[in-house]
């Protein structure tokens, strides 16, 4: 999995699991823009990476604002003359059941998680289209698949991901476009250990078949795994990351 001479693009990169794909993208020879709403979040990221010898650099990024998704594919491609990879790890979670869920809540869920991937998407396409191909990759989540009571909103958000991933698979192949898109189950980033506490981690790894959380890198390797040339022939799947829960 090598991306010397490739440049990346990884929106939510600021934290957790985009912290995690936009080091290990920039350890594998990539050079990488960090697209986050929250700048500083991005710009330490991006000076980590060029601490350690990396090539980086943070834009301020909202995914559900066209205008700001555009401008940060373009930045890419002026400043670092290029565009090989988008991975897409915006996103956010809240939940309630479904009666108690505030109808604000479930059209940001929707608005981040599943509007911000499309707009990702359609700048990816055609961005990468004038440049003659490339990979995108999203992430949705196991909730996409197999329901957690008290989440509705965000798992249906998930849930479209894997459908715009299908379908801008095929827009995409004529073009040399592959999409992918990985579904983990929980993952010890920031995210999660504000949401749950301890007990949640505790409980996936008792039903886990790999008897643990996934750590942010784990899910940075597959995702890049799936943006890689060593992917060529893979485009339009969902790549469970769960330690094997799929298969109880
Ligand atoms: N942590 C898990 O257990 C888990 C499991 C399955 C899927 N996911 C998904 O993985 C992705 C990353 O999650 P994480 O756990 O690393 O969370 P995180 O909170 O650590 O990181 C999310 C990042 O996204 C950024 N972000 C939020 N809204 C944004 C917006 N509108 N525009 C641009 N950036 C925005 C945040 O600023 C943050 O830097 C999310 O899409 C999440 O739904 C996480």
């Amino acid at each position: 999995m090598q991306f010397a001479g490739k440049v990346g693009l990884v929106t939510g990169g600021g934290s957790g699991i985009g912290r995690a794909t936009a080091v290990l993208l920039a350890k594998r020879g990539g050079a990488v823009v960090v697209a986050d709403v929250n700048l500083a979040a991005g710009a330490a990221t991006a000076g980590d990476i060029r601490n350690a010898g990396g090539r980086a650099e943070a834009v301020g990024c909202d995914v559900t604002r066209w205008e700001q998704v555009q401008a940060a594919m373009d930045h890419t491609v002026k400043t670092l003359g290029g565009l090989d990879v988008v991975v897409n790890c915006a996103g956010t979670m809240k939940g309630h059941l479904l009666e108690e869920t505030p109808e604000a809540e479930w059209r940001e869920m929707l608005d981040v998680n599943l509007t911000g991937a499309f707009l990702v998407t359609k700048a990816a396409l055609r961005t990468l289209r004038e440049r003659g191909g490339g990979a995108v990759v999203h992430i949705a989540s196991r909730m996409a698949i197999r329901v957690k009571e008290g989440h509705g909103a965000y798992a249906a958000a998930k849930a479209g991901i894997l459908q715009l991933t299908q379908m801008a698979a095929l827009e995409g192949a004529p073009h040399r476009i592959r999409v992918n898109c990985v579904c983990p189950g929980i993952v010890d980033s920031p995210m999660t250990r504000g949401a749950y506490g301890q007990e949640a981690f505790d409980g996936w790894s008792r039903i886990c078949p790999l008897g643990r959380a996934a750590t942010p890198d784990d899910v940075a390797k597959a995702m890049l795994f799936l943006a890689s040339d060593e992917a060529a022939f893979i485009t339009g799947v969902n790549l469970a990351v769960d330690g094997g829960r799929t298969i109880l």
